[in-house]
C-alpha cells in the first residue's frame, strides 16, 4: 500500500491471509524507495500519485511483484506497456467512483454556472455591501445544453443529472455510440455547447485535447468543467480565453501537474477549483480500496479479476 485508505477497504487482503505494508504516516513513497521495495512485495496498491514507472516494474518482477493495482479509475501514472512486457498484471477500480465523481462534475457545473465561489469571496471579504439587481449576475443551467467530451461511464452519470436539471445533454467520442445526442466533431460539440464537461482518460491523443483552436469555439457565455486529468486541458490557452472572455467560467478539479498549479490558473477570472477531489467521500474510497485489493486477491491466488487492465 503507498497510502492508507478507509477502515474496511483492505478487508479482502486481510480476510485473505496478505500481510500488508504500507508507510507509517501515510507519507508517499518517494520513486527510489518504491524500486527498493517493489521486489520485496507481491503486489502493490498504488495512488494516481504514484508514477508506477518502468524500472520500478521491472525491479518488481525480478522479485516477487506480480501485480499492480491503481486505487483510481485512471491508470496514467502505470507503465502499463512495460508492465505487461514484465508478464505483471495491472488493475484499475471502474464503477465504483462514477456515481461520485459525476455528482462532483455537477457541483462544478453549477457552481461555475452561478460564480458561486466568486460570490461567496466577495461576502467573505466585505466586498459585497448588500444585495443588488444587477450583482453577481451569472448563467442559468436550465435549458442549456451540455457537451460532454468522452461519454463512459461517468460522463453518462452527468448525462443523468443533467436531464433533470432540464439540460439538453450533447455527447462526443472518437468513435460512434449510437446514443442519441452524439456529435462527430469536438468543434462541433463545443460551438453547440452552453457547458462543455471533459470525461476522457490521459492518453497521448488527449494530452491538450482543448487547446487553442478549441477555445476559439467557446460562446462568451458558455462554461468548461474538467474532473479528468489536468493535461487534457492547454491551461495557458484556457487562461487566455477566460481573460479575453472567450468563455464565461471554468470549474475544475484536476491541474496539469498537480499539486504545483500553474500560477496563471489561480488568478485567472471567473474559476472555480478544487484539489482533485471528484471520488473523494469515505464511501467511495473504502469501494476503490475495495477494489483494488480484490483485484490483487484475485490475481495472487491466479484468477483473472474483473478489473483487470488490457492492452
Ligand atoms: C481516478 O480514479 O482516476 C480519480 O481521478 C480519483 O479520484
Amino acid at each position: 500500500m503507498t497510502r492508507h485508505v478507509p477502515p474496511g477497504g483492505l478487508d479482502p487482503l486481510v480476510e485473505a491471509g496478505h500481510e500488508i505494508v504500507s508507510s507509517e504516516n501515510d507519507a508517499p513513497y518517494s520513486p527510489d524507495e518504491l524500486r527498493d521495495l517493489a521486489p520485496g512485495v507481491d503486489a502493490i496498491i498504488s495512488m494516481l500519485t504514484d508514477q508506477i514507472t518502468g524500472e520500478i516494474l521491472q525491479a518488481g518482477a525480478s522479485g516477487l511483484l506480480k501485480v499492480v493495482a491503481n486505487a483510481a479509475v485512471g491508470y496514467d501514472n502505470v507503465d502499463v506497456a512495460s508492465a505487461h512486457r514484465l508478464g505483471l498484471s495491472v488493475c484499475n477500480t471502474p464503477g465504483v467512483l462514477d456515481q461520485t465523481t459525476a455528482d462532483l462534475t455537477f457541483l462544478l457545473i453549477l457552481a461555475t454556472r452561478r460564480q458561486t465561489s466568486t460570490a461567496e469571496a466577495d461576502l467573505r471579504d466585505g466586498t459585497w455591501k448588500g444585495w443588488g439587481f444587477l450583482d453577481h449576475l451569472a448563467h442559468d443551467i436550465h435549458g442549456a445544453t451540455l457537451g460532454l467530451v468522452g461519454y463512459g461511464r461517468i460522463g453518462q452519470e452527468v448525462a443523468r443529472r443533467a436531464e433533470g436539471f432540464g439540460m439538453t445533454v450533447l455527447h462526443h467520442t472518437r468513435t460512434p455510440t449510437g446514443h442519441p445526442g452524439y456529435v462527430a466533431s469536438l468543434l462541433s460539440l463545443i460551438e453547440q455547447s452552453d457547458v462543455l464537461s471533459v470525461h476522457v482518460p490521459l492518453t497521448p491523443e488527449t494530452h491538450h485535447l482543448i487547446g487553442p483552436e478549441e477555445f476559439a469555439m467557446f460562446h462568451p457565455t458558455s462554461t468548461l468543467v474538467n474532473t479528468s486529468r489536468g493535461p487534457v486541458i492547454d491551461e495557458d490557452a484556457l487562461v487566455d480565453a477566460l481573460e479575453a472572455g472567450k468563455l464565461f467560467g471554468a470549474g475544475l478539479d484536476v491541474f496539469d501537474g498537480e499539486p504545483a498549479i500553474n500560477p496563471r490558473i489561480l488568478t485567472a477570472p471567473r474559476t472555480v477549483l478544487l484539489p482533485h477531489i471528484g471520488s473523494a467521500t469515505v464511501e467511495t474510497r473504502m469501494n476503490m480500496a475495495r477494489l483494488a485489493s480484490q483485484g490483487v486477491c484475485a490475481v495472487l491466488a491466479g484468477q483473472t479479476p474483473i478489473n483487470i487492465v488490457l492492452g
